[in-house]
């Protein structure tokens, strides 16, 4: 079966990771836990933590001025920024308009994903449509996190899993040579949406001194369901997206699956009979920086070289909401 023809092209990469590293041991002293214990169930060792008066627009910024220059662009070439992000400076107005005002890009769209950890997968999605329709014809696409002031450093089940950082790429039309973004496909089930929440603050639940003193701006999260959907889903609409590529997971160079548990990326390797060897991994490295993961990933892997022109990649993301998607792109 034949590839559809892409309509658009990832034209460069970009990351951005705070200075600060906070190692597992590190976490020993803060809370019941162990070195061992995180490395051997989710293996991360370390995580990136922004420093105080560093936000969540200065990180996603310099990530989007790194895959600008990437493509050889400047901001005044955008035509759109979309920021897929649940932390972002703000509850109003969006991230993706202070990203604007950083940049110093024009009077352009700029708007935010709330996706969680598959924020990215949504942008990318999404501004596949604009690019595809003629609306617009460069698009800035990030993912970025500050989570570690959104997380409650006395719950050990959520506090040592996650980091800071964001990604980036830059949208452009597809120049007919196959190269683009192949299949892309994004999917929500709202049932599980208690399963990983931040229950106050919203107009729900507004805020009060109790909520505070109980966490309840703070991440929630029942990791064992997540867990076993995440194994699931990742599969299945990584098998959607290939086959509406009209591939099949051994056509692929390149997995940049979403960096949230080690664990869950081998099994998910192990249901689409790929080795390991075959996926882009650095959880080790920044733990889950959720909508971040997968654009830092890339970078990385296209920046050493491991990652190349013309390979085949898969993209899969699955995070609150529960939301998930996955996208093949030949490079
Ligand atoms: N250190 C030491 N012990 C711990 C820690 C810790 N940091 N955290 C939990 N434990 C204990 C538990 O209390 C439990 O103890 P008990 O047996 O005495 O009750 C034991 O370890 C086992 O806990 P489980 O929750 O069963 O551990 P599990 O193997 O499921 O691993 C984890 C937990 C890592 C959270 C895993 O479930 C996971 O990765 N879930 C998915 C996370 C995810 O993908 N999130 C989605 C994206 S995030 C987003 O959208 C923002």
């Amino acid at each position: 079966m034949s590839s559809p023809q892409p309509r658009s092209r990832i034209l460069g990469t970009g990351s951005y990771a705070p200075a600060r590293v906070v190692h597992n041991t590190d976490l020993e002293k803060i809370v019941d836990t162990s070195d061992s214990w995180i490395s051997e169930r989710t293996g991360i060792r370390r995580r990136h933590i922004a420093a105080e008066g560093e936000l969540t627009s200065d990180l996603a910024a310099a990530a989007g001025r790194s895959a600008l220059d990437a493509a050889g662009l400047s901001a005044a070439d955008l035509d759109m920024i979309i920021v897929g992000t649940i932390s972002g400076d703000t509850p109003m107005p969006s991230c993706a308009v202070y990203v604007q005002q950083k940049l110093g890009a024009q009077e352009i769209p700029a708007f935010d994903i709330s996706a969680a950890c598959a924020g990215f997968v949504y942008g990318l999605t999404i501004a596949d449509q604009f690019i595809a329709n003629g609306v617009a014809r460069h698009v800035l696409v990030i993912g970025v996190e500050l989570l570690s002031r959104i997380l409650n450093w006395k719950d050990r089940t959520t506090c040592v899993l996650f980091g800071d950082g964001a990604g980036a790429v830059v949208l452009g039309p597809a120049s007919g040579d196959g190269r683009g973004i192949i299949s892309t496909r994004i999917f929500s089930d709202g049932t599980l949406a208690n399963s990983l929440v931040i229950p106050g603050g919203g107009t729900a639940e507004p805020l009060t001194p109790e909520g505070i003193e109980q966490s309840r701006n703070k991440v929630h999260m029942v990791g064992q369901d997540i867990f076993k959907v995440a194994v699931k889903n990742l599969s299945s609409a990584s098998l959607i997206a290939l086959d509406t590529a009209g591939m099949a997971a051994g056509d692929l160079d390149w997995v940049v699956a979403h960096q949230a548990n080690l664990r869950i990326i081998s099994q998910v390797a192990a249901r689409l009979s790929l080795p390991l060897e075959r996926f882009v991994l650095n959880i080790e490295e920044y733990g889950n920086t959720s909508s971040a993961s997968i654009p830092i990933a890339l970078d990385e892997a296209v920046r050493d070289g491991r990652i190349k022109s013309g390979q085949n990649v898969l993209f899969c993301a699955l995070g609150a909401g529960i939301s998930w998607g996955a996208s093949v792109i030949r490079m």
